[in-house]
Parts: structure tokens; sequence; C-alpha cells
């Protein structure tokens, strides 16, 4: 047996053998902890190892293909975003801050999933602690085992007596493997226990959701090493001023990675929010300037969604830009451009911009509504909120079309908005007949001023 001293960037699990200030990695400054590392602990013999016969080389036309089952979680939110269920033999991390939900929404599933035999691994919560938990949320299925245990060799042990469909970790900063003498948590023993926690999913066939903690800052290391050892990682966050959850693919081998799924926090567990459009678009009255509303994608899923703005005269001579989720500099290049491209004085003006719902949005057709609505608030004119938008905004003023129009226009119409704004470009070869909703297109800001306002 061999030891040796290695270090590890925290940030994104590179290694070194010697100390380092800046890691040539990922360009963190000192992020280099020294860790101990055990190798060579007790060789097997080639062919054989504790997870028993190792895979032998096999002629791809020998390769039996076996049609792709997927375990149905039992939540359309959850299936949708994994890609259409669980895969089975896939490593699975589910990322979050600490009380997102993490833990509530892995136990909803598990004990949502009848008669399907689940091993729930805690190394976070005592038994009584989880049971409390469980009676919550309601207990369905009556093959859900909890174990507390942190020790990789025990669990991979309970999972041979137990054989059972699912393995759930919760979490993996909380294993530890003796193949590595470093304190739980640390990099080198995440890194090892999902190592093994993979072996164990790809031999056995038995998918593994590992939970998996993530800080504000990103300075635990964690997730963010994992990201290339598993099959899919999917972000669980959400603001906490609002009972919203975002579930978020981030990569998914089995699948796309732009999918979302939305749950409200309740006192028994997680809801889904199936209609996402419902509690985006917030209880106003009519009639308020500096509301716009978008028709947006995310995923497959088009969702209509409120976009605030206020523009009010600076107090102070440097005027305040801020937007809650929406890209500050995005925010800040579509007031240039109405500045330059369309001659509104802003540049005095503080401006703050709100998406509803605490939701980060990525979409650039999210660009016209946010300039209608800071349109709508400087010249304080309100827009009707049966008008939606979907349209990218362009540099020189210009508005540029957007994919899936189709689906976008389709989900205003069938909400019972009357007119949508789009670009011009979007709107050839698109069958207007389809939608009773008046497409209204539009080539310019100023155009889009004109039709708005003029
Ligand atoms: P938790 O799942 O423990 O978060 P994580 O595992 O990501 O750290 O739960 C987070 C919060 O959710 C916690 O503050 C309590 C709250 N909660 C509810 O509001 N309703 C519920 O039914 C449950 C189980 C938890
Ligand atoms: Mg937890």
């Amino acid at each position: 047996m061999k030891t040796k001293t290695i270090f590890f960037c925290r940030s994104c699990g590179n290694e070194s053998p010697k100390w380092v200030g800046k890691c040539p990695s990922c360009g963190e400054w000192n992020s280099y902890a020294e860790e101990t590392l055990v190798t060579g602990k007790a060789g097997k013999p080639a062919g054989q190892s504790r997870y028993g016969e190792r895979p032998q080389p096999l002629l791809v036309k020998d390769i039996v293909s076996e049609k792709e089952t997927r375990i149905n979680l039992q939540s359309t939110e959850l299936n949708r975003v994994l890609g259409g269920g669980l895969v089975p033999g896939s490593l699975v991390l589910i990322g979050g801050e600490p009380g997102i939900g993490k833990s509530t929404l892995m136990l909803q599933v598990a004990l949502a999933l009848e008669n399907r035999k689940i091993l729930y691994v805690s190394g976070e919560e005592s038994q009584q602690q989880i049971k409390m938990r469980a009676e919550r949320i309601g207990i369905k299925n009556e093959n859900c085992y909890i174990l507390t245990e942190t020790d990789t060799q025990q669990i991979i042990h309970h999972v041979g007596q137990l054989q059972p469909e699912i393995i759930i970790i919760d979490s993996i900063q909380t294993l530890h493997t003796e193949q590595v003498e470093a304190t739980a948590g640390s990099i080198s023993q995440i890194r090892e226990s999902a190592a093994e926690m993979n072996k164990l999913a790809k031999t056995t066939h038995i998918p593994v959701v590992l939970i998996g903690h993530i800080t504000k800052d990103g300075s635990i290391a964690g997730p963010k090493i994992l990201e290339h050892m598993v099959d899919a990682v999917i972000q669980f966050e959400g603001d906490r001023h609002y009972g919203f959850r975002i579930l978020r693919a981030v990569k998914n081998r089995f699948g796309s990675a732009s999918e979302l799924g939305i749950f409200e926090m309740h006192a028994n567990g997680l809801r889904e929010v199936t209609n996402p459009s419902e509690i985006l678009l917030s209880q106003r009255e009519e009639n308020v300037s500096g509301v716009a509303i978008s028709a947006m994608v995310e995923g497959l899923r088009p969702m209509l969604i409120e976009t605030q703005a206020l523009v009010s005269t600076a107090a102070y001579g440097t005027p305040q830009r801020s937007g809650t989720g929406f890209d500050l500099r995005r925010l800040n290049m579509l007031l240039a451009v109405l500045e330059k491209r369309a001659g509104f004085r802003l540049s005095s003006k503080d401006v703050f911009l709100n998406i509803a719902g605490g939701l980060r949005v990525d979409d650039p057709a999210i660009d016209m509504a946010v300039i209608a609505a800071i349109l709508s608030s400087a010249e304080d004119i309100p827009i009707s909120s049966k008008t939606a938008f979907a349209a990218e905004v362009g540099l020189s003023g210009e508005i540029r079309a957007v994919n899936r129009i189709e689906a976008r226009i389709s989900e205003a119409d069938k909400l019972g908005f009357e007119r949508i704004f789009i670009s011009k470009f979007n709107s050839k070869g698109l069958d207007q007949h389809k939608f009773q909703i008046e497409i209204v297109p539009v080539t310019s800001v100023n155009k889009l001023f004109a039709g708005l306002f003029g």
C-alpha cells in the first residue's frame, strides 16, 4: 500500500502533484487543497472485481441491443427533465443549494412509486427524521427502504442483498470509501465515491441518483467535479422568496439539456406546476404601465411569462440598472439600442427589470418584451394584458426571428391572448389562419413603438 500527497483544485477537480496558486485548468486562484491518497490497495486478480465479472471485449454485432426502457418516475416534470424517465444503469446528479428541496423531491419520488423497491440512503438525516418527513409527504410506496449509511462498501453490500430498482444517495458529500484516505466531503472522497456509485450503477443496471450540495459561491467542491462523471446533471434551483422551484437539465446523455420542470413547495411536499403560464402571469390589475408578456420557450415547452420594468429619473448622478432573472449585460445592451437606434433618452434614468416568479430566462425571444416593458414604463402607457411578444432584438434595433415561433404563437393563442408581436422574418411562411390571435410582424424597435403606442 502506498500513500501519496496530491493537490486538487476545489473548483474544477484538476489534480497536481504540487501546490499551484492559479489553477491551469479553470483559472481559479487559491483553489488548491492538499489531500492524502492511498493507492495500490489489495489488488484484485485480473477478470474479477468486487462487483462481479469484469466486462469482456465484444464485437459490435454480438452486443445484444436492449430496448431502452425508462423507469417512469410518476412525475411529469421530473420525467421530462430526465428526457422521458430514468434510464436503468444511469448515474444522475441532482445538485442545488442547501434547503432548496432536493431531499424532499427525491423522497417524494421514492414514496410515490408504488410497488417499486427503492433504497433511499441518507447520510444527512436519521431514519426518524426521514419518517417524519415521509409522513408529511404521504407514503404510497410500501417498498421504500431507508438506510442511514455513509460507507460506500456498506451501501454496495446492502444493494446486493436488497436488489432495489432505484438507489438514491443523499448526499454524495457524506459518502466515504476506504479506497482513499481523506475525510468525507473532500474532493478525492467525493470523486472516488462517485466513481464507485457509477460502477455500481453500470454493473447492476440499477439507476443511482446522487444528491449534491452546491453553495452560492460554488466554493465547496462537489457537483462541479462530478459533472463529467455522471450521465445527467439536474439542477434544482429557486428563489426562497417564491415557493417556486425550477428543475433544469444541465447535462443529459439521454435527452435534451434544455428541459425545465417547475414545482411549488407546499407544507406537504412539492407540487408539480404543469401549466407554468398560470403562475408566471402574475395577478395584476389592467392598466399598469411597465408590464409586457413574453412568449418564451424553455426546452420543449412554450410558456408565457411577465416582464416588469420600472424606469424612473435617477436620483443620483449614476443611474442604476438592475435585472432580476435577466442578464444585466443584455439589459444594458438593450438600453443602448433604445438610446442609440430609437432615440429614447434613458441614460439619466434608473431602470429596474424583473422577471415574474423568480425565473431566470436565457431565451433571447424575451428581448422584445423587455424593450416593450421599458418603453411602456418610460412613457407611462400600459400595454394590454392580452398582448404578447416573441422576438430577439439586434444591435441595430432590428427585430430578429426566433426558433419555434409556431409553438409560441399557439401557446399565446390557447391562453386567450389577442395580439402577438413577432419578427417580420418569422411571419414568412407562417400559416396565420391556424390561429385566432392577431399576428403583428415588426422589423425594428421604432416600428414596435409605433405599433404599440403610435
Ligand atoms: P430539503 O428537502 O431538506 O432541502 P435540501 O435537501 O435541498 O437541503 O427541504 C428544504 C425546505 O423545504 C425546508 O426548509 C423545509 C421545506 N419543506 C416544506 O416546505 N414542505 C415539506 O413538505 C417539506 C418536506 C419540506
Ligand atoms: Mg437534504
